[in-house]
């Protein structure tokens, strides 16, 4: 029997539990928090709780192309490596501190990586 990423780190309960560590890291950072100013609350939680499901592994509903148009303002606002690069550290502080083994958080940084040429749409 396998598990897969996201139940070996707790499902969905795990994704809720980590909005809000996550969230707040986010919004306290002047690396990465001017990109969240004018994006209301629900858009919000509910970016966050589909960012970590999609690094977690787990099921979503996005694609490359979802994820090239939904940061292509985001672009032309200067979004690059150095931003992305901070949002995987936010990720690993918050996961670390929710008990999660280094592999896994190497693992979920993975997958961050792996969608980092459709975020800057290049
Ligand atoms: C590293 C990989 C990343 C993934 C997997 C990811 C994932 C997502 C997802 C799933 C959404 C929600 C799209 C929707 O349904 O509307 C979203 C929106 C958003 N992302 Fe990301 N994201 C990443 C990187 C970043 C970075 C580096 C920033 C800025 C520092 C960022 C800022 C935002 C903002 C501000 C929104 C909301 C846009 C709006 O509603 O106007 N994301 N992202």
């Amino acid at each position: 029997m396998s598990t897969t990423l996201y139940e070996r780190l707790g499902g969905q309960d795990a994704v809720n539990a980590a909005v809000d560590i996550f969230y707040r890291k986010v919004l306290v950072d002047d690396r990465v928090n001017y990109f969240f100013e004018g994006v209301d609350m629900e858009k919000q939680i509910a970016k966050q709780k589909g960012f970590l499901t999609m690094v977690f592994g787990g099921p979503n509903n996005y694609s490359g192309t979802d994820m090239r148009k939904g940061h292509r303002h985001l672009v032309a606002r200067g979004l690059n490596d150095s931003h992305v690069d901070a949002i995987i550290e936010l990720l690993g502080s918050t996961l670390k501190e929710l008990g999660v083994q280094d592999a896994d958080i190497q693992e979920v940084a993975n997958i961050a990586n792996s969608v980092r040429d459709d975020v800057l749409d290049r």
